[in-house]
């Protein structure tokens, strides 16, 4: 069975979607432990609750690789395949991602390469575009620009504030994050140059 593990920093809903998939059967892997950055994350009281193992490890005060480190020594202890970033407010480190070459995921609330870093909600208001949406995407060591797996479209609405579209945007990402999980995991996907195309 592949392993997954989670890293999140907040609410972790896009987690408790993954992991709800998990249980029905329909990502072929396990959840083998969930990592926090923040003590107090409400995703790893959820986590806690359904019985995964946790770690908190705390990022304040540490240099970014010094942190990875830590990090990547409980992700291998745990013997996992698939990293997934779910609302994972850090940048990674090379050293990071040199551990888990092409085997990162994140999940981004908008249509890259629009609108990346954060706040990305409230900018594509802003900016005035008529869509917007998600993007699940290989983790490279750039700021958002690993090649992309998934992607949805969400429209934006005349009446549209930063929570309702944050909210509509979040379902697809719930969607989407799973079906991405589950090409890794199935080893359905190749990459040719920035593309990710399906095995035939
Ligand atoms: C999600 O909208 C996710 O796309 C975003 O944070 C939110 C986390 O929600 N991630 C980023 O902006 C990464 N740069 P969740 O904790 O409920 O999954």
């Amino acid at each position: 069975m592949k392993k997954l593990g989670i890293l999140l920093s907040g609410r972790g809903s896009n987690f408790e979607a993954i992991a709800r998939n998990v249980q029905a059967g329909k990502i072929p892997g396990e959840i083998a432990v969930v990592i926090s950055n923040k003590e107090d994350a409400l995703g790893l009281q959820t986590a806690q609750k359904m019985g995964l193992a946790t770690r908190f490890i705390p990022s304040k005060g540490k240099e970014r690789e010094a942190f990875d480190r830590e990090v990547v020594a409980v992700l291998k202890e745990f013997q996992v395949d698939l990293v997934c970033l779910a609302g994972f407010m850090r940048i990674l480190s090379p050293y990071f991602i040199r551990a888990f070459p092409g085997r990162i995921l994140n999940i981004h609330p908008a249509l890259l390469p629009c609108f990346p870093g954060v706040e990305v909600q409230k900018q594509a208001l802003d900016y005035g575009v008529k869509f917007t949406g998600c993007t699940v995407h290989i983790v490279d060591e750039g700021v958002d620009t690993g090649p992309i797996v998934c992607q949805a479209v969400v429209p934006i609405l005349d009446d549209d504030t930063v929570e309702t579209l944050a909210a509509r945007i979040l379902k697809e990402e719930h969607r989407i994050y799973s079906e991405a999980v589950r090409l890794l995991l199935e080893d359905r996907i190749r990459l040719e140059g920035r593309r990710t195309l399906l095995k035939k």
